[in-house]
């Protein structure tokens, strides 16, 4: 007997992308998303374990509710991490079974477990043994030749005997040679039918799609057909567009953009003043105003001006005069 294990609402959530979903970028999406699911960057299991822990898993909890996504392939530290998720506060762990990178294929983890499910369902059993947290997963519908439904199917089930009910995946495969990672994100096609078809023939998993989602009405029509949607670089590139499909998800108003970068840049100034670099944080908010009057300046502004000296949160208050107010405009 497995334990119940949290619920967490996962209609709607923001894919972990390495060198962009830090704990600033986070902070910054849940004042524009309150409810939305956010995902950490992956992080190397020995990253985790040998590392500095402050650094890799310290986040505040304004944040929440976070999955932790780790990389790595060996039980015993996947499990230690597990643990180690759980005494950080996080909501989730993830465990990643998508990144074609080529470094993280030589580690023998990402999408290339792909191929080794017998080892992924040891990997999440001693996860699953370790902590209390719900324990997920993140993969492609295939890897190179490996690409019919029925292996994709074959490979959930395995894992899907070993514990784990929540699947998120990028509705891709991923090849393992010769296409960079950004390729891999691109080139081979997208084929959502396959995860559709694995919530109508498996009804009892939690089955969330990922995968080329850009505008609200495509990504709020998953929700239905599957569990619910992720969204990766649309969330990233236009942060308003994720606060789009919250408030039309859970019948909520729009945020005001001003008021959430009035927010952002105390939170800015606080950490600056512990030593983190400003452009670090600031350049989260360069598309907030994506598509509207202004925004060229304000993304121009921010990221040259977040470099200078001595430059503070201001930065962020005084450009907010370069962006047209939509929602001052309407009201
Ligand atoms: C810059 C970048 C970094 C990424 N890093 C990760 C990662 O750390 N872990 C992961 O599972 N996927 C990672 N991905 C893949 C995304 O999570 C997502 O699966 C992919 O971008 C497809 O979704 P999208 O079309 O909505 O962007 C990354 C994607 C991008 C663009």
């Amino acid at each position: 007997m497995t334990t119940p294990r949290q619920t967490l609402d996962r209609r709607l959530s923001v894919a972990p992308m390495m060198d962009r979903t830090d704990r600033h970028c986070r902070y910054f999406l849940r004042l524009l998303a309150p409810r939305t699911l956010l995902y950490t960057e992956m992080i190397p299991a020995g990253a985790i374990i040998h590392g500095d822990r402050e650094r890799f898993l310290g986040f505040d909890p304004a944040e929440r509710p976070v999955a932790l996504q780790i990389g790595g392939c060996d039980p015993g530290e996947l499990a230690r991490c597990a643990a180690l998720g759980e005494a950080w506060g996080y909501d989730e762990v993830n465990l990643n079974l998508g990144c074609p990178s080529e470094r993280v294929s030589q580690g023998g983890f990402g999408a290339r477990l792909i191929l080794e499910p017998a080892l992924v369902a040891e990997c999440v059993a001693a996860m699953l043994e370790a902590t209390a947290l719900p324990i997920t997963v993140k993969t492609r519908i295939g890897v190179d030749d490996r690409d019919d439904y029925d292996h994709f199917a074959g490979f959930v089930d395995r894992i899907a005997g070993a514990g784990v009910d929540v699947f998120v995946v990028h509705a891709r495969k991923a090849l393992l040679s010769g296409l960079s990672p950004k390729e891999n994100r691109e080139i081979p096609p997208l084929r959502y039918g396959f995860v559709h078809r694995l919530k109508r023939e498996r009804p009892g998993l939690t089955v969330v799609v990922n995968g080329g989602f850009t505008a609200a009405d495509a990504a709020l029509e998953q929700i239905g057909p599957v569990d619910g949607v992720m969204l990766g670089r649309a969330a990233y590139d236009n942060p308003f567009l994720l606060a789009e499909i919250e408030a039309a998800l859970h019948g909520i108003a729009l945020p005001d953009r001003a008021a959430a970068i009035e927010a952002y840049a105390d939170y800015v100034d606080a950490r600056l003043a512990e030593g983190v670099p400003l452009w670090r944080m600031t350049r989260h908010v360069l598309g907030l105003y994506r598509n509207l009057p202004g925004a060229r300046a304000w993304r121009r502004t921010i990221a040259e001006g977040a470099r200078r000296p001595g430059a503070t949160g201001a930065l962020l208050r005084q450009s907010l005069r370069l962006v047209e107010r939509p929602e001052r405009i309407a009201a």
